[in-house]
Order: structure tokens, then C-alpha cells, then sequence
């Protein structure tokens, strides 16, 4: 049966490597099934006021809405994701925030996800992918296990047309996917 998962790239500029390894990944769930990278870029920050039922002057934003549902409707989501002074970057952050309110009807909760930090120099993201990892625990995800994904010293990794350049990194990439896919089907 087909399925949806939502990817949630961590970098909003036009040349993000993150963005790059996102699309490269839409190829690899099965050909029927709808994997769209969800834009993240014109969420408002987030505010509690707009879900605040006592607070009737600052309605929920229709981008939140929208977001919300599209998560919900997910059978999965594929976090990729670079790294900014250690953590996640605040874009990749305010979509977490938003998802994981109202408390009632969190998007978030029992979702099967996957994540991809990267960094352009060694340590593939490992802080940002940990952090991501912390603040998703709150929700009863689940994930594949070993081995993780840290895609260290990311532009090697890519051709001129943003494709992984080695079979190496694609097959590594391909068996993390699997291994979601597989989560998802279970
Ligand atoms: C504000 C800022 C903070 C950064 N902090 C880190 C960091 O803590 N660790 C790291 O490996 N790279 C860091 N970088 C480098 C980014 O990983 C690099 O710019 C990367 O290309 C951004 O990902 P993108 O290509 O997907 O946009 C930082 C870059 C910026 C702009």
C-alpha cells in the first residue's frame, strides 16, 4: 500500500547540501509511494499565544495548520539536517515546536522518522543529529537503529547536479531508507 513521508530539510539556502541529500533520497522509498520535501521556510516562529485557547486575538496561523495536518497525514518523516553551533539550525527547530503542540493532538506522536545530519567538515552533524534526537524523544517516535547516518565532509560526497558521486555513500544512504521503509510496512 502506498505511503507518505514528509522530508524536513534543516537549512533554508538555495545551495544547502542538506536539500541536495534530500533529494537524492526521494528515489529510494518505493516508486509508489508520495515523498514530498515539506517547506519549513514560512512557518512563524513559534508562539504559544496562537494555541492558547485563552488568548483570542492571536489566531493560529493557517502555516501552522497546514503544517500540522501534513504531518499528521505522514506515514513518515526524514529529518536532514545540518548542523549550526552544535545544535539544530532554529528553522528545523521552530517546525519541531510547532508540531509538538497543542498537547492534545500532537503531530509528532508515534510517527516512524528517520534522520541524515551532515557537515562539510568531519563530524557529520553529530551534535545537531543528538540534539534532534532529545527533542524528538518527547513523542514516541520511532527510528532505525544502527548504524546512524552522519554524512561528514558533505560536498565530496556530491556531483555538479547535486547527486551522490559515490556507491558507497548511496548504498549506505539506501539501506538507512530500507531499514525505514521496513519500520513503516512493518
Ligand atoms: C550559523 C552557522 C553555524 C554553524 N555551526 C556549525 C557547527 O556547529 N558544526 C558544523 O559542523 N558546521 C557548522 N556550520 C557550517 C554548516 O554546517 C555549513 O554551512 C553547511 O553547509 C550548512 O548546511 P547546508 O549546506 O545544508 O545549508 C555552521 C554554519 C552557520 C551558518
Amino acid at each position: 500500500m502506498s505511503k507518505k513521508v514528509s522530508i524536513l530539510v534543516g537549512s533554508l539556502r538555495r545551495g544547502s547540501y542538506a536539500a541536495k541529500i534530500a533529494r537524492n533520497t526521494i528515489s529510494m522509498f518505493p516508486a509508489d509511494w508520495d515523498v514530498q520535501i515539506v517547506e519549513i521556510r514560512d512557518l512563524p516562529l513559534y508562539d504559544f499565544d496562537y494555541d492558547d485557547p485563552e488568548i483570542t486575538d492571536k489566531p493560529t496561523p493557517a502555516a501552522y495548520t497546514e503544517f500540522r495536518e501534513t504531518i499528521k497525514d505522514s506515514d513518515a518523516i526524514l529529518f536532514i539536517t545540518p548542523e549550526n553551533n552544535r545544535t539544530i539550525p532554529a528553522c528545523l527547530k521552530n517546525a519541531v515546536d510547532i508540531g509538538s503542540k497543542p498537547n492534545a493532538d500532537v503531530a509528532w506522536k508515534n510517527k516512524h522518522f528517520g534522520i541524515i545530519s551532515h557537515s562539510v567538515g568531519r563530524m557529520g552533524g553529530y551534535s545537531s543529529q543528538k540534539n534532534l534526537r532529545l527533542a524528538l524523544s518527547y513523542f514516541d517516535m520511532v527510528s532505525p537503529g544502527q548504524p546512524e547516518i552522519f554524512l561528514g565532509q558533505s560536498p565530496s560526497l556530491l556531483d555538479e547536479a547535486g547527486k551522490f558521486n559515490n556507491e558507497k555513500t548511496e548504498n549506505f544512504v539506501q539501506d538507512y531508507i530500507n531499514r525505514l521503509v521496513a519500520l513503516v510496512t512493518a
